[in-house]
């Protein structure tokens, strides 16, 4: 533990840069691995085609469950167990795989167990997980022996371990996550100096998008009330709220509380807190200030959250006591040992269970009432809903159910966006590009208008949780095909325009199939780098799916979401600069849709200016007709990006050489069942 803190510490020294007032914004602070993006394939390339090795590993699962729950009934000195010798780890482990994938946000996908960033600040640091390195340690020991199975992997699959072996329902598990180097790709979920330079939550409490949790730190809200203030009522909207942009629906948000809150305990023994994070002291954290002697801050003397009860008179034990005892008691605030608000059952001399401000609240409102009704009742319905729900919300960040190494990992689930087998055939790719090759014969100005259509189609793919992409031809359908920029640009159109190749092929080529095929060719015909992709894309029938993958507009600055676009989609700055030049409707640089270095060229050479009334267009003072948009421009305030595009100006080849590999990794970045 000791070495990995100082490790995390040395690896990850961008959460305390900053860039001075007034200084451009630099990539080397706004991207994380700014000095070596142009080397390193970044994390979507990498996770797209190295399989991981859990795969040759699958048998071993059974060896590795087995240790974990030697280890969950084995009570440590440096954390003896809670409730003496009828303890153990589980809750501790439940929680920390609650954490680690409940940091997990839909904005942009970041977070999520997935890498396993909670051993590394920032989110090692976050007050929320107080206390779950020493959960990392009572793993260490397993990690050492199963050398084969990612930090992830081991973590959730704990939790799953923890939950069947207190007696809960049976958990599905899918493998596969791959760990990160350092936390870096979490410095975005704050609090870091650059979360709060680039995204900063204006009042912190009241986190908005892109933030998942209303409070940066937390995972998803106050315990004690917005803002700590205990109003259950008021806890209500956060609730739902947060859980709600996550994907559950209340059903599932009252299922995944309760059935989490079955087991274990809060710590708060005493008000003087756990002691320094992390940050403060990374070879000591939270050693705990409360009782003396060897006993000082652990056990019955632990302090984490500040609350301190129990929720069940079983915390070891599975069960739908929870909902009962928030219906069977009146209940009434006071503040607790650790001097937070909490709330016991009225009536009751020295009472041994207790609530926090976040489970009264669930009584405080008729439908989630409802389901703590139902819950309460009928202890099946709850084995169902918490299973499901618990899967959902520890594999939610790993995308599609492809992803999964494990053959046992449970059918494609609803939140997983399922498509439908590929009936695309192979044996016609070069039929459908001679097609469009003569569509664009008859109406040259589709070149551009296809090349634009596939970009839109396939640049809604995210790395950080692999969602989107191409694949599913969502585009074809609201809210992709109403999105503002798809609107303004005619996609619909284009798209019809594809309509007779697509009847001519019909069931033996997808629509997604049809749309890659149709942008590569029109880009290599328009003067681009020959690209070749790979095929067996299938439709979805509708664009529900797209709403787990939102358009990211809630950037304030160009300059930021440039690089930020390329981060989360997973191309390099080079890649990016390069995509630039593509044939794109809204822009001329005099090149008459051709693809050439000339655009950066004329983007060096011209003073660019924003007309009056023009949100994002820039035209040129030397020529007037001459079109780029806000994001070309801004390309040019970012020095290292500049120096690119004065390369690619210089180097033709370099230039198109980078416009292929970002082509081909963009269109296939989704096909995951694709492995080389
Ligand atoms: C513990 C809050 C949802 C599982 C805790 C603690 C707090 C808390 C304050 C005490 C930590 C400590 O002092 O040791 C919340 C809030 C939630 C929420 C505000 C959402 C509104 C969940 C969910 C799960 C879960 C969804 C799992 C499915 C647990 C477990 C513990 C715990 C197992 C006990 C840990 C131990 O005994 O060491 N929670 N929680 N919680 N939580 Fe939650």
């Amino acid at each position: 533990v000791l070495a990995w803190t100082a490790t995390v510490l040395a690896a990850c020294p961008y959460a305390r840069r900053d860039t001075p007032p007034g200084q451009p914004l630099s990539l080397s602070v706004l991207h994380p691995r700014a000095n070596h993006l142009s080397t390193t394939r970044p994390r979507g390339h990498q996770h797209v085609l190295v399989p991981s090795p859990n795969t040759q590993h699958d048998h071993d699962y059974t060896h590795l469950k087995a240790a974990i729950a030697a280890a969950l009934v084995q009570s440590e000195s440096f954390w003896p167990f809670d409730f003496g010798n009828f303890g153990n780890y589980g809750a501790l482990l439940i929680r920390l795989a609650w954490h680690c994938s409940g940091s997990h946000r839909n904005a942009d996908g970041r977070g999520g167990c997935d890498g396993a960033r909670i051993r590394f600040v920032p989110e090692r640091a976050w007050d929320d997980n107080t206390n779950l390195d020493k959960a990392l340690r009572v793993l260490e020991k397993i990690k050492t022996e199963f050398d084969w199975v990612s930090w992830g992997d081991l973590i959730v699959l704990a939790g799953n371990v923890a939950i069947e072996t207190m007696g809960g329902p049976q958990v599905g598990f899918c493998a596969g996550r791959i760990d990160d180097a350092d936390g870096s790709d979490s410095l975005l979920l704050g609090p870091t100096a650059l979360q709060k330079h680039v995204q900063p939550c204006l009042l912190n409490g009241n986190c908005t998008t892109p933030f998942g949790a209303t409070t940066i730190g937390l995972i998803y809200v106050n315990p004690e009330g917005p803002l700590g203030v205990p109003d259950p009522k008021l806890t209500v909207a956060t609730i739902r709220t947060t859980f709600g942009n996550m994907g559950f629906s209340d059903r599932e948000t009252v299922a995944i509380i309760g059935g989490g809150h079955a087991f274990g305990k809060t710590h708060g023994a005493c008000p003087s807190g756990p002691g320094p994070s992390p940050i403060d002291d990374p070879t000591n954290p939270w050693p705990g200030t409360c009782g003396t002697g060897p006993r000082k801050g652990k056990a019955e003397n632990a302090f984490t959250s500040g609350f301190e009860l129990k929720w069940t008179t079983t915390p070891t034990k599975w069960s739908n006591q929870y909902f009962q005892n928030l219906l069977n008691f009146e209940w009434e605030k006071f503040i607790g040992p650790g001097g937070h608000n909490q709330w016991r059952p009225t009536g009751i001399d020295n009472p041994d269970i207790g609530m926090l401000t976040a489970d009264v609240a669930l009584i405080h409102d008729p439908t989630y009432k409802k389901y703590v009704q139902e819950f309460a009742t009928d202890l099946d319905a709850l084995n169902k809903a918490f299973a499901a729900g618990w899967y959902k919300l520890v594999t939610r960040d790993m995308g599609p159910r492809e992803r999964c190494t494990n053959s046992d990992a449970p059918p494609s689930q609803e939140f997983q966006n399922p498509l439908p087998a590929s009936h695309s055939n192979p044996v016609d790719v070069s039929r459908v590009s001679a097609e469009v090759k003569k569509v664009i014969a008859t109406t040259p100005s589709l070149a551009s208008a296809l090349v634009h259509l596939t970009y839109q189609c396939a640049s809604t793919f995210r790395r950080t949780d692999y969602r989107g992409g191409c694949n599913g031809a969502r585009i074809r359908f609201p809210p992709e095909s109403e999105y503002h920029e798809n609107k303004a640009t005619g996609v619909s159109d284009t798209l019809r325009a594809l309509l007779p190749i697509k009847r001519f092929f019909g069931n033996r080529l997808s629509w997604s199939d049809l749309i890659v095929t149709a942008g590569s060719t029109a880009l290599t015909l328009s003067g681009g780098p020959k690209v070749t992709h790979k095929y067996g894309r299938s439709d979805a029938p509708n664009g529900e799916q797209s709403k787990s993958f939102p358009p990211r507009d809630y950037y304030t600055s160009i300059d930021f979401r440039i690089i930020d676009d390329a981060d989360v989609i997973g191309l390099t700055p080079r890649e990016s600069v390069a995509l630039a030049a593509r044939p794109r409707v809204k822009v001329n640089v005099g090149l008459n849709s051709r693809v050439s270095n000339k655009f950066f060229q004329a983007l060096l050479s011209q003073t660019w200016v924003q007309p009056a009334g023009f949100e994002h267009e820039y035209r040129s003072k030397e020529n007037p007709e001459w079109v780029v948009l806000d994001r070309d421009v801004a390309v040019l305030r970012n020095p290292e990006w500049k120096k690119i595009v004065e390369e690619f100006a210089e180097d033709e080849d370099a230039f198109l050489e980078a416009l292929g590999s970002g082509w081909t990794y963009l269109v296939d970045a989704d096909l995951f069942d694709q492995r080389v």
